[in-house]
């Protein structure tokens, strides 16, 4: 049971109605008694997402994600259990012990553990940085090599990884940290004798310092031509790469209308210093989907300004799509004359820069001036190729008024039909939704066929069983004079598989000491993916309007009949017909 107690988590759940909740994060539309959006843990065209205020749980039929609202808070933020019953405690004004830590085992190191020490080093690097024994080479290159200001460089908290493989461990040590937090922290790497050494040596350092002021990572950039120019902390406890954006920390005040998202630390520094304080960067990897969300949160508008190589014109195609997808307007920089926009300022200087940002094109614009470059349109052979380039791109837009737009614009351009041009895009269309289907379909046939299930692997070979258990489940989450039948009735014995076995022992525990049942009880006996299972078959339950005490009974005595260990040709479809056929009769 929860280390937090029932009430506790009841008061905190009461005050937090899933509706709400969900909607800070994404844009919710009633449908009936229920909420449906577009899922923020998976993309999808079609929303699939749904909040259930009845149950205060959430469900994606598209990607098998599910809880309650802390288990929302978790996979959003990338919480921890108690940090996200915390975090949702404090939006709500709920005081919990501070006893409660997230630790249960003595080798995790706690989020706030790593947190503490990220602090501890940043100073620790930005000490070395003004540290004129130890820092001069590297302040000498970024006054007179990148031309930063002493201001800047103190406004981004840069700093300065000493060349030693032990500096920033023995201070670290000093202060009561243990190697194993600090390999955890990757401020430090694991040597041969299970020695700690320091991780970033002899580089410049840029701490990644999320929304709320922690530092969460750093980013290591070496001074010469050396490989790798950059080391960057991989995922820890505080931290994971494709949920964060940096100095967006900053720039979180000045992106109402619009952000500017570039490749490169070294650019973004270079914007804010010149008055664009709404420039974010990807942290060394290409934009996420997630990510893609984030700007989503915070914009109306981004403008995509990647370096001016093919590298960077490929990785915007994809950062087109997935901010596209979120619905925030984009766009791109077109940049000439530089590399990237940090040598860009400082060729032609802030102005110029805001005038390119002014005429910067739509992604439309972008993949048709791409085509034409590549194709030689006066050649028939090639003319086609780029129709149906130019087809597919504008197939790809959702809204049907953009759609009509472009393929009038490229109608004129290529001297083709409209009629044409909309028979071809539609075509494409249709195309896409068979291939999306087929590829729900066959993801639904793994899941229910239990093939490659790792929550629950004794599935597949006890499909019917399984199907009736998870129905049983369903139905105590959902009603509780449902769920009293249930314990009254059924012991863990009656279960087939150990997962729904200990499914049942959790539920049916809680519901003999409190008299009632909430997920939120039992969410740190089971991992978040455990948890999405244990709603999927309360959602499945939700959609079905045949949820009474025959159901149940049928259900029951399906399951306790010994035919049932048994797999046998039997469907669960059958099944669910005859109950159906009862109810009529
Ligand atoms: P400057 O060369 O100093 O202008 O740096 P920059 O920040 O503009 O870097 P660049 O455009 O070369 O790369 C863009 C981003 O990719 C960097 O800010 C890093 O986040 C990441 N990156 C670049 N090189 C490496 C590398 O060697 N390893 C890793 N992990 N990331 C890198
Ligand atoms: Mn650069």
């Amino acid at each position: 049971m929860s280390i937090i107690s029932p009430q506790i988590i009841e008061d905190i759940k009461a005050r937090n109605d899933i509706e709400h909740v969900v909607s800070s994060y994404i844009t919710l539309k009633r449908a009936g008694s229920n909420y449906n959006g577009s899922c923020p843990f998976h993309s999808e065209r079609t929303p699939s997402f749904t909040v259930f205020p009845s149950t205060q749980s959430f469900y994606c039929f598209g990607c098998g994600a599910g809880g309650d609202a802390i288990t929302f808070v978790m996979r959003m933020e990338n919480l921890d259990y108690i940090t996200a019953v915390r975090t949702l405690a404090e939006r709500s004004g709920v005081t919990i012990p501070e006893s409660f830590s997230s630790n249960t085992n003595e080798n995790d190191v706690s989020r706030q553990r790593v947190l503490e020490m990220n602090k501890e080093a940043a100073r620790f690097f930005r000490n070395a940085l003004f540290d004129t024994k130890y820092g001069k080479e590297a302040m000498d290159y970024l006054v007179n090599k990148r031309k930063l200001s002493t201001s800047v460089i103190k406004h981004f908290g840069l700093g300065f990884a000493p060349n030693s493989f032990g500096a920033l461990h023995d201070h670290l040590k000093k202060l009561g940290y243990s190697d194993n937090e600090m390999v955890t922290a990757f401020l430090c790497g694991k040597g041969k004798n299970n020695t700690a050494y320091d991780y970033f040596r002899n580089r410049i350092m840029f701490p990644i310092i999320d929304v709320s002021g922690n530092v969460v990572a750093f980013g290591g950039r070496v001074m010469d031509n050396s490989e790798p120019k950059y080391l960057n902390t991989s995922d820890t406890p505080a931290f994971k790469k494709s949920k964060n954006l940096f100095a967006l920390n900053y720039a979180k005040n000045h992106c109402e209308n619009t952000m500017i998202l570039c490749e490169g630390y070294m650019d973004v520094i270079s914007l804010h210093a010149a008055g664009f304080e709404n420039a974010v960067a990807t942290l060394g990897t290409a934009i996420t989907s997630e990510q893609a969300r984030i700007f989503s949160r915070y914009t109306k508008k981004v403008v995509i300004s990647y370096d001016s190589d093919q590298a960077g014109q490929r990785a915007a195609d994809k950062a087109f799509k997935l901010l596209q997808e979120v619905g925030v307007d984009v766009k791109i920089l077109k940049m000439e004359g530089a590399k990237d926009p940090d040598e860009y300022i400082k060729k032609f200087g802030a102005a110029k820069f805001n005038a390119i940002i002014d005429s910067s094109k739509t992604r439309f614009e972008f993949e048709m001036d791409k085509i034409i470059s590549k194709y030689n349109i006066n050649n028939v052979d090639e003319k086609v190729k780029a129709s149906h380039e130019l087809c597919k791109v504008i197939a790809s837009f959702s809204s049907e008024i953009e759609r009509e737009l472009y393929s009038r614009k490229m109608s004129t351009f290529f001297d083709i039909p409209l009629s044409s041009i909309q028979k071809d895009v539609a075509s494409i269309i249709r195309k896409r939704i068979r291939e999306d289907k087929s590829r729900q379909q066959s993801e639904l046939y793994r899941i229910t066929s239990g093939i490659g299930d790792r929550v629950n692997p004794e599935s597949a070979s006890n499909i019917r069983a399984n199907k009736i258990e998870e129905a049983i489940i369903g139905l105590m989450l959902l009603k509780v004079e449902l769920l009293k039948e249930c314990c009254d009735r059924l012991t863990q014995e009656n279960f087939v598989t150990p997962f729904c076995k200990k499914v049942f022992e959790s539920i049916s525990s809680v519901y003999k000491e409190f008299g009632k049942f909430d997920i939120g009880y039992i969410q740190d006996e089971f991992t978040i993916e455990q948890i999405s299972r244990i709603t999927k078959m309360l959602a499945e339950r939700e959609r079905l309007s045949v949820n009474d005490k025959t159901t149940l009974d049928n259900l029951i005595n399906s399951l306790t009949s010994e035919s049932v260990k048994k797999e046998d040709s039997d469907s669960f479809d059958d099944i669910l017909d005859a109950i159906k056929n009862k109810k009529r009769n």
